[in-house]
């Protein structure tokens, strides 16, 4: 199988730095067999690994109440608030952003508007939300595998009373529709006492790696995107990334290739774009990375940027500062485009483009910034995709999510859980006085005391 067939590429020409052959084709042979660990479900966390089959096997019965629920809201609804934070927002936000940049989208039209919250505790925001839905016709999917995530439990409780009052109880519930685990959990029990409808997150597949159910498929299909082709291109991504021998395998690459650049003192990842349309895709991927790797004292910092902005900010950090970065560079292969034109006598000097489209500028800027950045000692990983559409995004997060977990795997960690997140969970709860943590509560404030 050529590699090029893969939707997703990876080039890594400029990315190995001073990896011999040797070391590259060892660890790519270990992420072989960590792959074989991942869909044999005998590594650590095989009961989160659902994900792995979700696009050739979700029943198109679960495809059809996505539609039926989206068409629904697409009706009533000028703005849909979905409300959920970490892996119950980013990979929904993410394909928004991402299958809606270009002009021709079918996201834009009458769909309606798809606004995001319950991602912090800050009143300024949920106020600034709550003054945007005055006066308009509104409806809440509230995302929440625990149903116990206190800045979605939160807002979801001060959007429903909003409902309440405009529409009445009776109404209200039928403008409320809740993604949730499918048998556990403080939310499912709301939904079922209140008769919200209700869609399943599976019990096997986690927070961040879950944008290909529901959670993601939901606010896909609201606004007008096709969930079917979606899924058919992660499918055609899986296909590849499960089977392909590992030297021709984009995901194992990726995977190995970040351990080894790892191994060598790079400590930090910078994922980026030259299209804005990933900067979301950069928000999920660094969720799915750090809270997959991030633990036992391991793991690559996953940071994100903006080019060209952030080259006019954090670019002479990645030319000339601390050795500790290697890139990841993701672009598309087909994107909207304009031509400039200029006359060649123009006051400001720009004659000399004229005639050249964005797209040629950007293209010719990003080889410029790669070869500077290379030749700064920053090792650079390209990402090349189709294009901006379904089938293109169902690979990406296809790729990303096999590589993760068999790198998590190649690190000796699990790349499942995220046990490190109730830290700081138990000593909020205790200070907000949660029944249960009365004596947390009393120890915390005493050593805040002690140690402020
Ligand atoms: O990936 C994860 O598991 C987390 O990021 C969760 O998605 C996040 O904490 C939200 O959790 P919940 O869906 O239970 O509200």
């Amino acid at each position: 199988m050529d590699e090029l067939d893969e939707l997703v590429r990876l080039d890594d020409s400029w990315g190995r730095g001073d990896l011999t052959m040797g070391e590259v084709n060892a660890k790519l042979s270990d992420a072989a067999t960590q792959l074989q660990t991942l869909v044999g479900r005998t590594g650590a966390g095989a009961d989160f690994t659902g994900w792995i089959d979700l696009p050739v096997n979700t029943p198109d019965r679960v495809l059809q109440d996505i539609d039926t629920i989206a068409a629904s809201l697409r009706s009533n609804s000028e703005v849909v608030v979905v409300c959920g934070i970490g892996g119950s927002y980013l990979g929904a936000r993410a394909g928004l952003e991402f299958l809606g940049s270009q002009p021709a989208s079918t996201g834009h039209g009458t769909n309606p508007e798809v606004a995001f919250a319950g991602t912090s505790l800050s009143a300024s925001q949920l106020l600034e939300l709550m003054a945007k839905l005055t006066d308009r016709r509104f409806s809440v999917v509230v995302i929440s595998k625990s149903g116990t995530t206190l800045e979605t439990a939160v807002t979801f409780h001060v959007l429903r009373d909003e409902l309440i009052r405009r529409f009445g109880k009776a109404v209200a519930r039928s403008r409320i529709v809740a993604i949730t685990d499918a048998n556990h959990g403080v939310l499912r029990k709301l939904a079922n006492d209140e008769g919200f409808a209700v869609l399943d997150l599976p019990g096997d597949v986690g927070g961040r790696y879950s944008v290909l159910t529901a959670v993601g498929l939901l606010p896909f299909a609201i606004r007008g995107f096709d969930i079917r082709m979606i899924l058919r291109g992660a499918a055609e991504q899986r296909a590849s990334s499960l089977t392909a021998p590992a030297e021709l395998n984009g995901a194992l690459r990726y995977a190995a290739l970040r351990r080894l650049l790892n191994s060598r003192g790079k400590s930090v990842e910078l994922f980026a774009s030259f299209e804005p349309a990933f900067h979301y895709v950069g928000e999920w991927w660094k969720q799915l990375f750090g809270e997959s790797e991030g633990k036992d004292g391991k793991g690559l910092f996953p940071a994100s940027a903006d080019y060209t902005t952030d080259l006019h900010s954090l670019g002479q950090f990645v030319q000339e500062g601390t050795r500790c970065l290697f890139e990841t560079v993701i672009d598309a292969m087909a994107s909207a485009d304009m031509t400039f034109t200029s006359a060649s006598n123009s006051p400001d000097g720009l004659g000399y483009l004229n005639g050249r489209t964005l797209s040629q500028m950007n293209r010719d800027t990003k080889a410029g910034t790669i070869l500077a950045h290379r030749d700064g000692g920053v090792p650079v990983l390209q990402l090349l995709i189709p294009d901006f559409t379904e089938r293109s995004f169902g690979a990406l997060v296809y790729f990303m999510e096999v590589a993760c977990a068999v790198g998590g795997y190649l690190l000796g960690i699990n790349p499942f859980d995220q046990p490190g997140v109730e830290a700081y969970k138990r000593n909020m709860f205790a200070l907000l006085g949660k029944p249960g943590t009365e004596a947390d509560a009393a120890a915390i404030r005493s050593r805040l005391r002690a140690e402020n």
